[in-house]
């Protein structure tokens, strides 16, 4: 261990400790959802089960909620519902990482993680950053006890990636399938381009790049943090693209792929993954049979001032959804385990309100128009033809300046779910067809709940 990491790991949990008691008292603090302890969260990273055990990591700047150099944060599980804290797992300790751990994922092997990640550096200097000035390596981090790195190594660096590329080469996904290991990567050309590079390797550290997916014209300038797996029988290709027009500042879906993406394949039509304000970088593992994903609850470089900033933190992850596939489409749930949690339910009527712990779930089947709207300023709403769906905030506290999102719809509306915890709701359209995912800022106390065009059941959810 050097001088600098035995240092950042000193420091981290002192400043974890100094700001407990403030972050603990924001009343827009989470209960389900994964959340830094202080400062800063973005991407889920490494997301893996190691026997009973689910690991998260997560894009974690202790040290400023506004953002600052990133490590990774991790979490346990045993349930995906209590989240046990754990010791930071990468600092930014190292020549080749010293401006941040970025992004990146695990394998499991032999009860060992190996964590694929990017290791940013910004050289000193006048640059652009995206064309010169910055390195963006390909790191290995190797722990035997699931919770400290042992070693740390920088397997590529810009140089060693295709021609034609700018500096942004990032966000490893790695996988192993009939014996070898692929890793995809994010990337941005020179002509500022968004693409994705396959590598392959025998032995997880000489990898070796065999193809490149992108669409056939320009989609954005740049493709943050891509996933690639099957699901029963289909490929999909998720990338979270900059530089595509959208209403947020930054897109984030998925395209079904066709062929085989270490050779010929081609992409299908994108499909948005989430209609509202707050949704970028997911990732997902296989538990088992069934295909889990985390995303950010948040969207980089977004324009408005996120209150839980004032109490010295700021973010936090989706709860875990299921990924299934209809045809070329995802559609997303959040797990199963979710409905443990669930207490006595209530019948709320159409046109009538209710008063409910602001951890809930709803659920309601939908004929028509409807409308629902939580904490007397944030409204979901379907139109008659139920063709498209809108979530917009009406005054400035609630929704912390943000207005409108509006989606299309596949198909009609004809049933809605709701996970609401203390600052964000996730609402679920057609069985998760559709998802619209936001933080919002309630007053503390009970949330009214007013459902106008139908009828549904709510249940408080408790830990
Ligand atoms: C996406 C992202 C990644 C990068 C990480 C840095 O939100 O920009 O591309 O690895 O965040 O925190």
């Amino acid at each position: 261990m050097n001088a600098l990491e035995q240092d950042l790991k000193r420091l981290v949990p002192l400043v974890e400790g100094l700001g407990a008691a403030r972050a603990k008292a924001d009343p827009h603090r989470q209960k389900l959802h994964i959340q830094p302890p202080v400062g800063w969260l973005n991407d889920p990273n490494g997301l893996c089960k190691v026997g009973d055990t689910y690991h998260v990591f997560y894009q974690y700047g202790p040290f400023d909620p506004a953002g600052g150099v990133k490590h990774w944060g991790h979490v346990t599980s045993t349930d995906l519902l209590h989240w046990q804290h754990q010791p930071v797992m990468l600092c930014p300790d190292q020549p080749f990482d010293c401006h941040g751990n970025y992004s990146g994922s695990a394998l499991c092997e032999d009860g060992q993680l190996w964590l694929f990640y990017t290791g940013n550096v910004k050289l000193p200097g006048r640059y652009d950053y995206i064309h010169e000035g910055r390195e963006h390596n390909l790191c290995l981090a190797v722990s035997r006890d699931c919770l400290t790195a042992d070693t740390k190594e920088c397997l590529m660096r810009n140089a060693d990636y295709p021609e034609g590329l700018s500096c942004h080469v990032r966000d490893p996904k790695v996988w192993r399938q009939d014996g070898v290991y692929y890793m995809v990567l994010g990337a941005r050309t020179r002509e500022d381009r968004g693409e994705v590079l396959v590598l392959s390797s025998s032995d997880k550290r000489r990898w070796r790049h065999i193809n490149t997916i992108t669409t056939p014209e320009p989609f954005g300038y740049m493709w943050e943090c891509p996933d690639l797996f099957q699901l029963d029988g289909q490929w999909f290709l998720l990338v979270s693209p900059q530089g595509i027009p959208c209403q947020n500042v930054y897109g984030c879906g998925f395209f079904a792929l066709h062929g085989d993406f270490r050779g010929e394949c081609t992409l299908g039509d994108y499909h948005p993954l989430d209609g509202g304000f707050d949704y970028y970088a997911p990732q997902s593992f296989a538990d088992g049979e069934r295909r889990l994903q985390f995303g950010w609850m948040g969207m980089p470089d977004a324009p408005y001032h996120n209150p839980t900033v004032e109490h010295g933190w700021q973010h936090c992850l989706t709860f875990p959804r299921q990924l299934c596939r209809k045809g070329e489409l995802l559609v997303q749930a959040p797990a199963d385990e979710l409905k443990a949690l669930r207490g006595a339910p209530a019948a709320l009527a159409d046109g009538a309100e209710m008063a409910v712990s602001p951890c809930f779930e709803l659920e309601a089947a939908i004929g028509g128009s409807f409308a629902l709207t939580v904490a007397g300023g944030l409204t979901f709403a379907c139109d008659e033809a139920g063709s498209t769906a809108s979530l917009w905030f009406a005054g400035e506290a609630l929704g912390a300046g943000r207005d409108r999102r509006t989606m299309e719809l596949q198909t009609p509306c004809r049933s809605v779910r709701v996970l609401a915890d203390a600052s964000s709701l996730e609402i679920f359209v057609n069985g998760g067809e559709a998802v619209f995912t936001t933080r919002y800022y309630p007053e503390p106390g009970p949330v009214t709940l007013r459902l106008e065009g139908a009828a549904g059941t709510v249940w408080p959810l408790a830990l």
